[in-house]
């Protein structure tokens, strides 16, 4: 890659993995958190990766997450093989239940549309369902398999990518205060800390749910991300007594290696508030145990909320500004853990290219 150092602020699961892709291309790399790495949205997710069971009705944006899902498999090897760390990446299938005929025949109209955007889906009888899930109650009629879709862990991909990224020799300095963007009318000049000012010659903001709040940018700049408050809880349940990630009515169900449950999510419009409520945890609750009645012996053994970055249009932001030098990838809403890949992929084709030729454009949401 020519010359060129790049800064990126935040070390989420978008921030890491493009350092991470910058980093094999040639970048000296620098990412900065004010807070622990890998804690923020990324952290708190489910997991889930599933373009056509998310029933993302943009276009474009299923275009862009069933091309971040090809990619997956060589991403997380990629982690693997720098890190050590096995991410559990499953892309067995996701199953979607249905309870009455009248859900079944929505997801037999889904369906058709899933697999005009090149899904390998089908629908399967109650008894299939069962077989395929036990866990899942007696009173499915049927079910909707999406396969080739599943889940990653994303904690464990987390810790993986930033392992992975510092074997690369990018730095990641955490717990920073008081970072602010520098810039001068037309282009972005670094980034000052707490600890001094470092020049950059790109300045990513991958900082999620907090985008909008980076000091020193211009108005004119400020992506429009607003908070998203998601709240889960997991369970612990036997071996065996769900294998595949399956969407409810009001929930959505993920079985991890170790033995837990997810349960997940709330959406909620409640700014910064990362709060579990009764009310929250008692939607869940009652969501997944409608579907899976078994559940209600389960032990709850954690409750936790993460705030996902929204967009007026819920699409990401990706891409270089108007400021020179200053690029968005930020955003991702609902799939940012599905969407790491292709991100880095897109951000660092884009600093490569602006660093080679200071022509290019703003394409926050051209991909
Ligand atoms: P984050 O992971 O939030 O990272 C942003 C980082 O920026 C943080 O570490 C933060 O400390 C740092 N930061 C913020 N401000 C500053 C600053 N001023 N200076 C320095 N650092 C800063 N996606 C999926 O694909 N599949 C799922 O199943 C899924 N489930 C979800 C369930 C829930 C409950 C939630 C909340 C989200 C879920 N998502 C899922 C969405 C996904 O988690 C997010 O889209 C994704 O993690 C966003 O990654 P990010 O790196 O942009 O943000
Ligand atoms: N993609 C699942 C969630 O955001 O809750």
């Amino acid at each position: 890659m020519d010359s060129g150092d790049v800064v990126i602020i935040g070390a989420g699961l978008i921030g890491l993995s493009l350092a991470f892709e910058l980093a094999e291309r040639g970048a000296t790399v620098r990412v900065f958190d004010k807070a622990e790495p890998g804690k923020g949205a990324s952290w708190a997710g489910a997991g889930m990766l599933a373009p056509y069971t998310e029933n993302i009705e943009d276009e474009e944006l299923l275009g862009l997450c069933v091309r971040s899902l090809e990619m997956y498999p060589a991403y997380v090897r990629a982690v693997r093989e720098q890190s050590g760390i096995d991410p559990h990446l499953q892309l067995d299938g996701i199953v979607s239940p249905a309870f009455d005929a009248d859900a079944l025949q929505r997801l037999r109209a889904r369906i058709k549309r899933l697999r005009a955007h090149g899904a390998t889906c089908e629908i399967l009888n109650r008894k299939q369902t069962l077989t395929l899930e036990p866990g899942i109650g007696k009173h499915t009629v049927g079910a909707m398999l999406v396969r080739g879709e599943g889940q990653v862990d994303n904690r464990r991909l987390g810790r993986a990518v930033l392992a992975a990224c510092e074997e690369r020799r990018v730095r990641v300095k955490t717990q920073v205060a008081e970072l602010a963007v520098e810039c001068s009318a037309r282009r972005v000049l670094g980034v000052r800390t707490d600890r001094g000012f470092v020049s950059a010659d790109a300045v990513v903001n991958a900082a999620g749910a907090w985008a909008a709040q980076l000091p020193g940018i211009p108005a004119q700049y400020i992506p429009k991300v607003r908070p998203v408050k998601g709240q889960m809880l997991a369970l612990e349940i036997p071996r065996g007594f769900m294998r595949h990630v399956a969407w409810v009515p009001g929930a959505y169900l993920v079985p991890r290696a170790d033995g837990r449950l997810l349960v997940g999510a709330t959406v909620e419009e409640a700014g910064y508030d990362t709060r579990t409520t009764a009310a929250g945890i008692q939607e869940l609750l009652h969501a997944a145990i409608e579907a899976a009645p078994a559940l209600r012996d389960f032990t709850v053994s954690e409750m936790w909320a993460g705030l996902r970055p929204g967009t007026p249009n819920q699409r990401p932001f990706l891409g270089q500004t108007k400021l020179d030098g200053y690029f968005l990838a930020t955003g991702h809403y609902r799939n940012g853990i599905l969407l790491a890949p292709v991100t880095a992929k897109l951000l660092a084709d884009e600093i490569q290219g602006a660093l080679q030729d200071k022509g290019a454009q703003y394409a926050n949401l051209e991909w």
